[in-house]
């Protein structure tokens, strides 16, 4: 079998995810394709999905601006889509299309990779910061592994509160001043990112060494808030593997296969360090 997987999105141009389904491809002994199918915002978007149902694909991926536009167009969905609301992977199979959501059992993958010890403190207090789609998916990624104590900090607190009950919602000043009580501290905002590296979303000092202090901004790798957490001798997961570990389950989705990661992260860093 011949596998023809894509992704459609727009831009997506310099999109990283051809290369890392074509490591999967080859790790896993399977032959295929993927490619980048780009829909322009401004174009039928009607036609363009009837285009890519002719196109017989195998599964593809959907990155921005179409991850709940795709919705309309699926014939099903599962448990992951329909609590987060939008769908990054769809599932081409007799005839049928499938959105799954796996942004957050990635992420989870990616942390539990990292750090296997994680395992056993899932009833450590965990800080999300932001309440975008990011924040979504990751919330409900630890909510299906077992994490209970969630709390969600953002500056529009209103955001958080459509996402979890309001009794787990606090302000970024809140997060700030009673951040020695979180084991985990992730943070999904944009903050951070080229080429606003020099900000961070609120100050870490008074983190302890046991701290998990995650960022999913990966440009760059080593954000001023993940330094910050190094020099206080917390543990830092960096943001590109959650970035791996989505794909890895897309991947197993469409294949039934689990590919290899070794090695992958450190090929993944020095792409995006060119
Ligand atoms: P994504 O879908 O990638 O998570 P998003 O939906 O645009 O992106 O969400 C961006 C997140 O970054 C939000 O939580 C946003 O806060 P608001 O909900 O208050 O807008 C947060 N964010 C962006 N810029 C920020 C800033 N300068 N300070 C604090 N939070 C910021």
């Amino acid at each position: 079998m011949v596998y023809q997987f894509g992704l459609i999105g727009y831009p997506i141009k310099h999109s990283l995810s051809p290369w890392i389904h074509k490591q999967f491809l080859t790790r896993s002994g399977l032959t295929g394709d993927y490619s980048i199918i780009e829909i322009d915002p401004n174009s039928n978007i009607s036609e363009s999905i009837t285009a890519l149902r002719k196109m017989e694909l195998d599964g593809f991926n959907i990155t921005v601006p179409y991850k709940q536009t795709i919705i309309d167009y699926l014939d099903d969905l599962d448990e992951s889509a329909l609590q987060i609301g939008a769908v990054n992977t769809v599932l081409c199979k007799n005839n049928r299309w499938i959105g799954y959501n796996t942004d957050g059992i990635g992420y989870v993958r990616s942390l539990e990779r990292k750090y296997p010890e994680i395992m056993n403190r899932k009833t450590d207090s965990v800080l999300i910061l932001g309440a975008g789609g990011a924040c979504k998916g990751i919330y409900h990624g630890l909510l299906a592994n077992g994490y209970r104590h969630i709390t969600l900090a953002n500056r529009t607190k209103q955001k958080a509160e459509a996402i979890a009950n309001a009794e787990n919602v606090i302000t970024l000043e809140e997060a700030q001043q009673n951040i020695t009580k979180f084991g985990i501290i992730i943070q999904t905002t944009s903050v951070g990112m080229k080429p606003h590296q020099a900000d961070a979303v609120i100050d870490l000092y008074g983190i302890n060494r046991d701290t998990i202090v995650s960022d999913i901004v990966y440009q760059p790798l080593m954000t001023t808030f993940l330094n910050q957490a190094k020099q206080l001798g917390a543990k830092v997961h960096l943001g590109h593997t959650m970035l791996l570990y989505q794909a890895q389950y897309a991947f197993e989705i469409w294949t039934n296969e689990q590919s290899d990661m070794t090695g992958l992260d450190q090929q993944l860093q020095m792409q995006l360090e060119g």
